[in-house]
């Protein structure tokens, strides 16, 4: 809409210090500028602004961008916005190719804000000052709520009464609209009829990341039907995509590692009352593949709280199904099942924070649910999951499954499992899935009895997986750019990088540049030259970095760091293998232990944010 060239000049033409000093506090701390970070809490300065680099970065929180972010994300500006504010104060027009509708378009999305938010407000104040707000401050104290955690959410009370936001702009037309397309008035188009669609009801403004409300859910106070009544969807609400305290979670942490899927707004607001503040809830719908890209863009690990019953077990199962495609390597899935007639609210008022953190810590990992389902199945089609026929279906059901996650060790791992659990060689396994619809005898047949005591020599050695040629790593890439990013980390860190032509590269180069033997680009393109490396080095020199020339630093870091938590992942690895190659009757407990764990450990610690 608006050309590159322009955006460029803008920000050519701002000073980023000077539009952050108009908001944050900021002090000169060498070459940089720095302060209280605006975009999450915190008590010592993490805040940094280069005025060189025109970028400001928050090392709490990893917030960054350019001064045009900025204004997006603290203003809560819209994109075009910001480029209007920005253009405004160095005095220029903001070209504009955009169609005469977009405009509207946006427009009508900027209206549908202001209303929402008016109305926000609106509801708040009532359930301050309406005569008849007894009642809704009643019930919320009666569900355990502080006036702080009420105030935190924003909750209000839409009182009695069809017309209470129509009549604050009685003879204005235009507002009429605005709360029609806000969702907030029903009109009935006949009759001209029209009325507020929330009436005396405590209202959960539906907040989007950048904080601006976006929807509302009412809550009946007394037994009316419906319990929940929702905004329809409108041009600034897709119900499928929201998670109701997504924005409040991010914003009352300082570090949000894993967040809590619940069902309700009441869930919610009782688990902050209670300090847990990680929990989200999806709006009356199964979670999405949308919910999950959301959630995953801030946390590392998800936990689905489902009721214990069979529905539960229902949603619970279609959870997984919708998350296994999610888990790439460093990511991580649980699934918390409650005690039947609980639900998280009700849980945590009973038995209190640290209980139900405890029972959140003993939820199910992937491996243990996705298992477990699997075998109750079989048992309730009458067969029995550690026979022969049993074992081969388990791996026909459970490998289609498997097959649905991203390639990494996770996977693998998942594929391991199964192996123990069936006796079936991982290529095995493989073979099954190439030929998922052929006949379960066929599989059973290749199951010797017997071979839970004798596991073959021959698997246990295979060599390890190739390489995937093709695809260029991006941290050998940067490295080759500027080969001095080697001294961001000690000379022993690249020692280990072993598995792979590319991360052999790597250690190559990283050594040579600790050892001052490699310092230029040029050098290296020199020591490789005429050897089979020499393609990499070709295309490394047309890698675009992601996060900009001047962030190669933080980018490298990163990258680095999460390739070395690999390494240490693999580690582990190695030993729970060995452990899985034992027949199963010969674990001891602990070694049990040790796999469950392996399984089921946490991967919050590898920082996904430094993971560009
Ligand atoms: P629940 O009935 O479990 O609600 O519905 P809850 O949060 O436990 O309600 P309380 O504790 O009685 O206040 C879970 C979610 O399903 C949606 C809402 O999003 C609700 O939070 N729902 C439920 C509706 O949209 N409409 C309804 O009538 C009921
Ligand atoms: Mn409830």
């Amino acid at each position: 809409m608006i050309p590159p060239t322009f955006i460029d000049e803008l920000l050519a033409r701002t000073d980023i210090v000077e539009i952050i000093e108009a908001r944050v506090a900021l002090k000169k701390t060498g070459q940089n500028y720095s302060g209280l970070c605006p975009f999450h809490q915190e008590k010592s300065p993490s805040f940094s602004v280069s005025q060189e680099k025109q970028f400001y970065y928050c090392f709490g929180c990893q917030a960054s961008g350019s001064a045009l972010k900025f204004l997006m994300e603290y203003d809560r500006m819209d994109f075009l916005s910001a480029v209007e504010s920005l253009a405004n104060r160095l005095g220029l027009a903001v070209p504009n190719d955009a169609s005469s509708r977009d405009r509207e378009a946006l427009e009508q999305r900027k209206l549908i804000f202001e209303t929402l938010t008016n109305a926000k407000d609106f509801y708040k104040q009532q359930l301050r000052s309406n005569p008849q707000r007894g009642r809704a401050v009643d019930y919320l104290k009666r569900r355990g709520l502080t006036g702080e955690v009420a105030n935190r959410f924003e909750i209000g009370f839409a009182p009695p009464g069809w017309q209470n936001l129509l009549a604050l702009e009685p003879e204005s037309s235009s507002y009429l609209s605005r709360l029609v397309n806000a969702g907030l008035v029903v009109t009935q188009d006949d009759e001209d009829k029209r009325y507020d669609r929330f009436r005396d009801r405590v209202m959960f403004p539906i907040r989007d990341l950048r904080g601006r409300t976006i929807a509302f859910g009412g809550r009946v106070i007394g037994d009316d039907k419906p319990k929940y009544l929702n905004s329809p969807e409108t041009a600034v609400f897709h119900k499928g995509r929201e998670l109701y305290g997504l924005f409040e979670a991010r914003r009352s942490q300082k570090k949000l590692s894993r967040l809590l899927v619940v069902e309700g707004y009441m869930d919610v607001v009782a688990l902050a009352q209670n300090q847990i503040e990680f929990a989200v809830a999806t709006l009356g719908t199964a979670t999405s593949d949308e919910h999950i890209q959301r959630m995953f863009r801030q946390v590392s690990e998800i936990i689905f709280c489902f009721d214990g019953d069979a529905a539960g077990r229902r949603a619970a199962w279609k959870a997984l199904l919708t998350v296994l495609p999610h888990l790439s390597d460093g990511r991580s899935a649980r699934f918390m099942f409650l005690p039947d007639g609980d639900d998280p609210d009700s849980l945590v008022r009973r038995i209190g924070q640290a209980a139900f953190l405890e029972q959140l810590a003993a939820s199910h990992s992937v491996a243990d649910w996705l298992f477990e389902k699997l075998a109750q199945d079989l048992k309730e089609n009458g067969l029995d999951p550690t026979g022969i026929a049993g074992k081969a279906a388990l791996s026909k059901e459970a490998m289609p499954l498997i097959n649905l996650m991203p390639e990494g060790v996770f996977r693998q791992l998942m594929i391991d499992a199964l192996s123990q659990n069936t006796g079936l060689s991982t290529q095995r396994l493989r073979d099954v899935t190439v030929k998922y619809d052929s006949s379960l005898e066929s599989v059973a047949d290749d199951v010797q009895p017997g071979y839970d005591d004798a596991p073959s020599g021959a698997e246990n050695a295979r060599a390890p997986e190739p390489m995937r040629p093709g695809r260029l790593d991006s941290a050998l890439s940067l490295l080759i750019l500027q080969p001095e990013l080697a001294l961001e980390f000690e000379v022993e860190a690249f020692e280990c990088l072993t598995r792979g032509d590319q991360d052999q590269m790597l250690r190559t180069i990283a050594l040579g540049v600790h050892a001052g033997t490699l310092s230029a680009p040029g050098e290296i393109l020199a020591k490789f030259s005429g050897k089979p490396e020499q393609d990499f080095l070709k295309k490394a020199f047309e890698y675009k970095p992601l996060l900009g020339r001047e962030h190669l630093k933080d980018e490298f870091i990163g990258l680095m760091k999460s390739k070395f938590n690999r390494y240490n992942q693999q580690e582990g690895r190695a030993q729970i293998d060995a452990l899985l190659q034992k027949p199963p009757s010969q674990l001891s407990e602990a070694e049990r232990g040790l796999i469950r764990q392996y399984f089921s450990k946490s991967q919050a610690d590898n920082d996904p944010s430094l993971i560009p």
